[in-house]
């Protein structure tokens, strides 16, 4: 059994709206052989990530920037995990009001540096998030939880 690791900052309606597709996607029974640990990203440990065999990111942008929880949780784990757990598959979801150009050029640097592996490309809302991002979410838990698991 493969582990899926989800590490969020959800602060709001919205994010909990993403949150909820993703995880719903990672968990969709089309999938076998993954099991999902969710954590919220300020209670997040280095032992999470060390045993998780891929990853989920969802943050807000804030001020221009990653949350500052999920900052904090690469702060907490990026040396003890950075050997163990190269070229492991991730994703993430990020959601601003208008602009998350610095947000995800900062994740884009984190994750290169820690060496992890993009399934695919973030989905990144502004704004009211509608069905189709939703949607999009869905996609991106399937996406990740399918690198791990048999379809
Ligand atoms: C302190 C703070 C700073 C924020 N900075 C940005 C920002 O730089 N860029 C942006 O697009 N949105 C920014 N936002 C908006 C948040 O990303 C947004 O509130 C969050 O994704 C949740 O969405 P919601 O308020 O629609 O539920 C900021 C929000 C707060 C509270």
């Amino acid at each position: 059994m493969k582990r899926l690791l989800i590490v969020h900052h959800t602060p709001s309606p919205t994010l909990q709206a993403m949150y909820e597709a993703v995880r719903d996607g990672a968990t969709t029974d089309e999938i076998e052989g993954v099991e999902v640990v969710t954590r919220p990203a300020l209670t997040a440990s280095a032992v999470d990530v060390l045993e998780a065999d891929g990853y989920l990111l969802g943050t807000p942008v804030n001020l221009g920037y990653l949350s500052g929880a999920l900052k904090h949780f690469f702060d907490l784990v990026y040396y003890p995990c950075l050997e163990a757990t190269a070229r492991r598959p991730f994703g993430a979801y990020l959601h601003g009001d208008n602009d998350a150009t610095g947000a995800l050029r900062a994740l884009e640097s984190i994750t290169t540096g820690l060496k992890w592996r993009a399934v695919r490309p973030p989905v990144v809302v502004a704004g009211r998030v509608g069905k189709d991002d939703l949607e999009d979410c869905w996609e991106l838990g399937a996406t990740v939880a399918a690198e791990l698991g048999t379809v």
